[in-house]
């Protein structure tokens, strides 16, 4: 699967630690930064990885930052985004079953690299249900964003 990555200055360590995860599972990893320690500005990174995802280019897209927050709001933005911020597995299969989330979202000051690497797998791994019921609200969702 061919996936972008970025994160903000809280993210880069695991980032890096995801890249070499996927890398290793056999996906294609784009890395859109921020490449250093240096503070700059999630909105920035969101939005390369965002409209890249948005356009197809990529299939699912991984953004850090110090909380998930930011990153998240700022993904959410981008018409045709479905950004899920999580921290434990079950949302991080729920997301991809449920809400058909194209990128996800976590907090390098929150949760640990074991765990982010668990829910990175299974976020990665997990197919849409494909459930009516579930692909209408996703329909609705398309629909307040075309509003
Ligand atoms: C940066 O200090 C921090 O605000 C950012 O990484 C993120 O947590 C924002 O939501």
């Amino acid at each position: 699967m061919k996936i972008a990555i970025g994160c903000d200055h809280a993210g880069v360590r695991m980032k890096e630690t995801i890249k070499d995860f996927l890398t290793k599972l056999g996906h294609t990893v784009e890395d859109f930064g921020t490449y250093t320690e240096q503070s700059c500005d999630y909105p920035d990174i969101a939005l390369e990885v965002s409209t890249r995802v948005a356009n197809n280019e990529f299939e699912k897209g991984i953004l850090i930052c110090g909380t998930g927050i930011g990153m998240c709001i700022a993904a959410n933005k981008v018409k045709g985004i479905r950004a899920a911020l999580c921290h434990d597995t079950f949302s991080a299969k729920a997301t991809r079953e449920h809400n058909n989330a194209n990128i996800l979202t976590m907090g390098a000051r929150v949760i640990g690299e074991g765990l982010a690497l668990d829910i990175v797998k299974l976020f990665v791994e997990t197919e849409f249900s494909n459930e009516v019921r579930h692909q209408n609200r996703v329909n609705k969702i398309s629909t307040i964003e075309n509003q």
